[in-house]
């Protein structure tokens, strides 16, 4: 599970933590020598430590095909253990008896029908345990299928999650009921991309013209990170989403939330910020529900506000890092769709204003 401070400061800053990896090179004096060497080594050594922290690694599994998964590679890697550890240890042997009798030749066994039965038969054996270990955790897996709840469209360089019979789309941040089967429909609107919640197991690609398929049971309530897993250019790294697994209640409470449609603003400044998103253009790529906005394009805004992370979590959700990205999007994240729209600071600041109130 990673874990994500919803309404933090982190990652505000330059470099802003794991998730906002945008530390620009530092202009000021450097550190030399070896001082210059602790510190790196240091910043590698806090960089793992978070890594470690925040990855999300297929070996802590909370879904129902990431445990058979996990099991299986446990079962393989014990196994191809064992046949390293004999291996090494028959080699030691004939190193160490070999270096005793220096002079005489190795015994020659070509012929030897005995020991041909026996180094074909072994491996045949082993890959035969394999192949059944492996036949009986796909079948595992293959779990009865619901049909799907929805379906998770990838793009250059997000994630549209639409709930169409429901009404509502989700971009970037997901929820699913603990320990019911999530059904997803998976397809592309560009290239190809790949759809992978680690700690649920499996993955499968997302393809242009062609919609495939994905369900698994989410064992464990928790947040837990998507990513990208097929290159799709520049930002195939910052293609990630949020997955959000909770209690069926809070799942039902959730989709009822994300149909409403969007929240009026209250505060001087948002409601100057709804002015401003009707009136420059915003509306040709994104839509919030409620107003006029249509677009088609970008992620849907309808609930903004609510959401952990912007621009497919490049960073988190903070009203300083949507300051940032609807400042200089190129800068923040290249070559995305997003252009960089002449603003004014006050135009900017009411934005960010009206952006986050959509919760
Ligand atoms: Cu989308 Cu890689």
């Amino acid at each position: 599970m990673i874990r994500v401070p919803a309404r933090t400061a982190a990652g505000a800053g330059r470099g802003g933590g794991v998730f906002g990896p945008f530390a620009k090179r530092s202009h000021g004096p450097r550190p030399r020598g070896a001082a210059a060497a602790l510190a790196a080594a240091l910043a590698v050594g806090a960089a793992l430590v978070l890594a470690g922290c925040e990855s999300p690694s297929i070996l802590r599994a909370e879904g129902s095909a990431g445990n058979e998964i996990v099991t299986l590679a446990i079962w393989i890697f014990a196994i191809l253990a064992v046949v390293l550890f004999t291996v090494w240890v028959l080699l030691v042997f004939v190193i160490v008896r070999g270096r005793r009798r220096p002079e005489s030749e190795a015994s020659q066994t070509k012929g030897n029908l005995g020991i041909e039965i026996v180094w074909t038969a072994i491996p045949a054996v082993i890959v035969t345990v394999l192949f059944i270990l492996t036949v009986y955790t796909t079948e595992q897996i293959a779990l009865p299928d619901p049909g799907a709840q929805f379906t998770a469209v990838g793009r250059q360089w997000w994630w549209d999650f639409q709930f169409k019979e429901l009404g509502f789309k989700a971009p970037n941040e997901v929820y699913v009921a603990r320990g019911r089967t999530t059904s997803i429909d998976v397809e592309s609107a560009d290239v190809i991309h790949s759809f992978w919640v680690p700690q649920m197991g499996g993955k499968v690609d997302m393809i242009p013209g062609h919609v495939n398929h994905i369900h698994f049971v989410p064992l464990t309530d928790g947040t837990y990170l998507g990513q990208c897993s097929e290159f799709c250019g520049a930002q195939h790294g910052r293609m990630r989403f949020l997955f959000v697994v909770v209690p069926p209640k809070e799942y039902a409470a959730w989709v009822k939330h994300q149909q409403q449609p969007a929240a009026q603003p209250a505060g001087a400044d948002a409601v100057a910020g709804q002015k401003v998103i009707a009136s420059v253009g915003c509306g040709s790529c994104h839509a919030i529900r409620g107003t006029g906005l249509k677009g088609n394009f970008g992620p849907d805004l309808t609930h903004f506000g609510s959401r952990g992370g912007i621009a497919a979590y490049t960073l988190r959700n903070t009203p300083e890092n949507l300051l940032r990205w609807i400042q200089d999007p190129q800068g923040v994240k290249p070559e995305c769709n997003m252009p960089n729209v002449p603003l004014l600071p006050q135009q900017q600041k009411e934005l960010v204003a009206y952006l986050e109130e959509l919760k």
